[in-house]
């Protein structure tokens, strides 16, 4: 946060598990909750692991069914957060309620904001994010596609609201699907090379907990090592990476497997799913 972010208005997040409970999580960490917040789940269970968080209004529609619309009612800012295949449903039932000038944020995959408009009229601000789950940690990477309807103000409060969980990238919304293929799934793709990373050590006789701590730490102290330094990943491998030593044998190793082509291979296997999705199937 600098002098320079906006103070928050009165939120709403409607649907509050995994997505929506990180940046909720992460705006409560950063002291941002003063404008209030309520948050919405279905089951009395989830909402009672929010209403401890400083500021926060937690919400259960097994409760309260009408809580989606005054939590909507109270906000300038609502923050959409359900399952996609149920915010149709959701947005018909708030439409009639919303604030005049409030701002939609749509945390939904594959949702698109002619969806949005269809459902809440072409005069409402929404925007489209595609968050990932380090959000949780402040460490997030949030793509951000503004609808018609969205002026530079909206943008640029939606993004601070999400800059208080990490780093934003402002798209055309032709381009979040893409954008989900790398920082939308990639926390998986990073927790499955540390599985295999894992496996390794312990295939080199280490026990399952020593393994752990040798594979993640080494990934923790990478990232973090990359994240302090200004310089490329490829320069600070080849650092680690003597001319004709133990790690330039292991290398080679990894690029004859051509992770280069299985990494656009993936993505792109994401990419045909994102758009099987929006094709219903
Ligand atoms: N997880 C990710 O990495 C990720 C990344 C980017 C985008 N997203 C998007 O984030 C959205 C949520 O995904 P998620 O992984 O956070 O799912 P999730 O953990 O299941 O969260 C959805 C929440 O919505 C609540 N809910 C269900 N129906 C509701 C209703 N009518 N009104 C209010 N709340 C309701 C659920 O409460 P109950 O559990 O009590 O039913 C649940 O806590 C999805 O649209 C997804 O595309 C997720």
């Amino acid at each position: 946060m600098t002098d320079a972010t906006p103070s928050l208005p009165p939120l709403a997040f409607l649907g509050a598990g995994s997505m929506g409970g990180a940046i909720l999580r992460g705006l409560v960490a950063a002291g941002l909750t003063g404008g209030g917040v309520t948050a919405t789940n279905r089951s009395a269970a989830k909402a009672a692991e929010l209403a401890e968080l400083e500021g926060v209004t937690s919400v259960a529609l097994e409760t309260a069914p009408d809580a989606n619309v005054a939590a909507a009612a109270s906000a300038d800012v609502v923050l959409i957060g359900v399952k996609p295949a149920m915010v149709p449903d959701l947005l018909d039932e708030i439409a009639p309620h919303l604030r005049p000038g409030a701002v939609v944020v749509s945390l939904a995959a594959g949702v698109t904001l002619a969806t949005f408009a269809k459902h809440l009229g072409e005069g409402v601000a929404t925007l489209r994010s595609m968050p990932n789950t380090p959000s949780l940690v402040g460490k997030g990477v949030t793509g951000l596609a503004a609808g018609a309807a969205a002026t530079a103000d909206d943008v640029a409060l939606v993004r601070a609201l999400f800059e208080t969980v990490g780093q934003v990238v402002e798209v055309p919304e032709s381009r979040i699907d893409a954008l989900s293929t790398i920082s939308g799934s990639g926390p998986a793709y990073v927790f499955l090379l540390i599985e295999e990373f894992t496996k390794a050590a312990v295939r080199m006789g280490f026990d399952v907990d020593a393994a752990r701590l040798l594979a993640e730490q080494t990934f923790i102290g990478a990232t973090a090592l990359l994240a302090s330094a200004d310089v490329d990943p490829a320069e600070l491998r080849r650092r680690v990476t003597s001319p004709k030593g133990t790690t330039e044998r292991a290398v080679a190793v990894l690029q004859a497997a051509r992770l280069d082509d299985t990494f656009t291979a993936a993505a792109e296997a994401a990419l045909a799913r994102a758009k099987e999705l929006a094709a219903g199937a």
